[in-house]
């Protein structure tokens, strides 16, 4: 059974429709992510799925309860990291969680969470001399306080080095070997990049006319200053045949490169958009 299910989703302000009919499934034990361009949507899907927004129409159900109707239950059940979170300036990062901890029935050990989340170090810091990785660390805390089955996160990478980067994923990493659900918003999706379907195989094209998009495997085709990347899913078969072409002097490739497709790749294979248009 899925642990969160969303359907037909909607919400407008304005005449602007921010999520337009949206739905899909998550199952038990997944980290999801959602992503999108800024503005797509994303925020306010998770609002509504965190009962802090009202949809239009449609519906999400979290845990086993309607959100729309009971949107405390739901809050009580889930850790929430807020895109814009706000904290009192003078607490301090102990502080912070234990006033977060007391607004749930069940918290885990302040210091544990501390711990987890590498703020150590900070704990008897105040939250206004935090970094704004440590901040963002912080926030994930916040998520994490309340033991939550479910964890939404709202750009949790954002603004992080790639160390730290590295070092949340891990923490997400271990979410999910608890057992617990994590939903997340972000644009760095190197985590993800395993799971993303395909290869791009990219070539610099010196001379000749090629239809790359029936070479066998090729997905997309995405073409400037000479540069070709074809998204594939034959990228032996997708070699092979520019090698062909080559040997034949129907094109000259100039260079080859064969790579693991990121996300990115993915995405505008989707949408036809890069990800920050
Ligand atoms: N409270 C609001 N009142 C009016 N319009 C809003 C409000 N919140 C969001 N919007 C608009 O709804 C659309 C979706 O916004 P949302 O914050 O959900 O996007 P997002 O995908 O989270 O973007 P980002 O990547 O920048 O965080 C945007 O066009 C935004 O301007
Ligand atoms: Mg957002």
């Amino acid at each position: 059974m899925p642990i969160v299910e969303v359907v037909d989703l909607f919400k407008r302000y304005g005449d602007v429709p921010a999520v337009d009919h949206i739905g899909f499934v998550v199952e038990s034990g997944e980290v999801f992510g959602i992503l999108g361009p800024n503005g797509a949507g994303k925020t306010t899907t998770l609002e509504i799925m965190e009962g802090l927004r009202r949809p239009d129409g449609g519906r999400a159900v979290v845990d086993g309860v309607d959100v729309q109707h009971h949107p405390r239950e739901v809050r009580s059940r889930i850790g929430m990291q807020l895109q814009q979170a706000g904290f009192f300036e003078r607490l301090t990062v102990d502080e912070t969680l234990q006033l977060f901890a007391a607004f749930h029935r069940r918290a885990l050990p302040v210091s544990d969470v501390i711990h987890r989340l590498q703020l150590d170090e900070k704990r008897r810091a105040r939250v206004d001399t935090l970094s704004g990785g440590q901040l963002q660390r912080l926030s994930v805390a916040v998520a994490l306080i309340n033991d939550p089955r479910i964890v939404f996160l709202d750009e949790p990478t954002t603004g992080l080095d790639p160390q730290a980067r590295r070092a949340l994923w891990e923490v997400i990493g271990s979410f999910r070997r608890e057992g617990r659900t994590v939903i997340l918003t972000t644009h760095y999706m190197e985590v993800i990049r395993t799971h993303a379907p395909g290869t791009t195989v990219s070539v610099l094209l010196g001379g000749g006319q090629v239809r790359f998009d029936v070479l066998p495997g090729v997905q997309t085709v995405q073409q400037a200053n000479g540069e070709v990347i074809l998204l594939t899913s034959d990228p032996l078969g997708t070699v092979h045949a520019l090698m062909e072409l080559n040997r034949s002097g129907e094109a000259i490739f100039q260079q080859l490169r064969v790579e693991e497709a990121t996300l990115e790749d993915v995405f505008l294979q989707l949408t036809g958009r890069r990800l920050r248009e």
